[in-house]
């Protein structure tokens, strides 16, 4: 078995939303059968991880909960925790030396990370924050990836690691492959508040693991057409979240030109179209939901694709080190 490689990830902060699914999960589960993939859990990275460890350890087992109710298969694929294979660290440190401090300020994602950190205090800015993206770069390159599917937000991190490769390996010869970045069908997805970004911290996300009545009760109550008063009045696509998620979610392309047809004249209500949404979203999830009931009643399942996932992804790191140690001529004594 010679299958190219994927290694993506996440940090365990919260549960998988649709902004997940739609910008990165999807593509995780079509890829299981063309590539060997590592789907990393990164704990490392988790920047007020003292503040609140109890979630952290929670969020592990929820977001390897959310991966197998999608779809990601722990037989197929394996599911790791970033701090089992502190190899990870080490690597980081290395490859620290080939980041420039510059070039990393003006990764936009980092930026928009700092420029909120820096609004509390010039010293709420730790070290780590400068490691962290390093340390993204050492997890793709351990398993010498080919290919990152990510949202839009990680493109940066996945450059830089192209970069990277390529200083590491004209200084010492080839060891990574330079990985192609992949971002999903949705790149970026709307909140139902209208917000720019669907996201935990904002408030305004539906869960995987929200119930078919909250997901009802979020859609009814999703930012819409703020200049439209009355079903009546013609409405405007562009720009409202529903009809985005529409597009995004539902399959039956028909309906949903039925609704924008009729919206724009005022031949529909707010009402239809957002019911019309729940019941589409619903039926995308209901499977979603069944796996999760399964692996739910059985939490020694997840817990058992954890642990072999990150026993496989500790050997490959063993591997790789080994090489990279070669490269680096740290053979001192023989
Ligand atoms: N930084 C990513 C996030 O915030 C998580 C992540 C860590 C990652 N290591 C990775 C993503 C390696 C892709 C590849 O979600």
């Amino acid at each position: 078995m010679n299958k190219k490689r994927i290694l993506t990830g996440i940090r365990p902060t919260g549960a998988l939303h649709l902004g997940h699914y739609a910008g990165a999960l999807e593509n995780w589960v079509r890829l299981q059968d063309e590539y060997e993939c590592f789907f990393l859990i990164a704990d490392y990275q988790v920047s007020d991880y003292a503040d609140d460890i109890d979630t952290v350890r929670q969020a592990v087992f929820e977001i390897a909960t959310d991966w197998l109710a999608v779809g990601l298969d722990p037989e197929r694929s394996h599911f790791v925790i970033e701090s089992l294979v502190p190899e990870h660290a080490e690597l980081t440190i290395w490859l620290s030396w080939y980041v420039g401090l510059g070039r990393l300020q003006r990764n936009p994602t980092l930026k928009a990370e700092m420029d909120e950190l820096e609004s509390r205090s010039k010293d709420a800015v730790p070290v780590a924050f400068f490691t962290y993206p390093v340390m993204q770069v050492a997890n793709i390159l351990m398993p010498k990836a080919n290919l990152v599917p990510t949202g839009e937000d990680q493109s940066p991190h996945v450059e830089m690691t192209r970069e990277v490769a390529r200083r590491f390996n004209r200084l010492f010869g080839e060891v990574f492959p330079e990985p192609d970045g992949l971002v999903g069908r949705v790149p970026r997805l709307v909140g139902v508040d209208g917000q720019a970004k669907m996201s935990k911290s904002l408030n305004n996300a539906i869960y995987l693991k929200d119930d078919a009545e909250i997901v009802t009760q979020k859609v009814m109550r999703m930012y819409t057409d703020p200049t439209r008063i009355h079903a009546t009045d013609p409405g405007h696509i562009e720009g409202n979240p529903v009809f985005m998620y529409h597009d995004a979610f539902n399959p039956d392309k028909a309906e949903v030109q039925d609704l924008k047809e009729r919206y724009v004249v005022g031949k529909v209500g707010d009402v239809e179209v957002k019911q019309k949404l729940a019941l589409a979203l619903n039926a995308l999830m209901e499977p979603i939901r069944e796996r999760r009931a399964r692996y739910e009643a059985q939490p020694a399942l997840v817990r058992e694709a954890l642990a072999s996932g990150s026993g496989y992804a500790k050997r490959v790191a063993e591997q790789t080190m080994s090489e990279v140690r070669a490269a680096l001529r740290l053979n001192y004594l023989g």
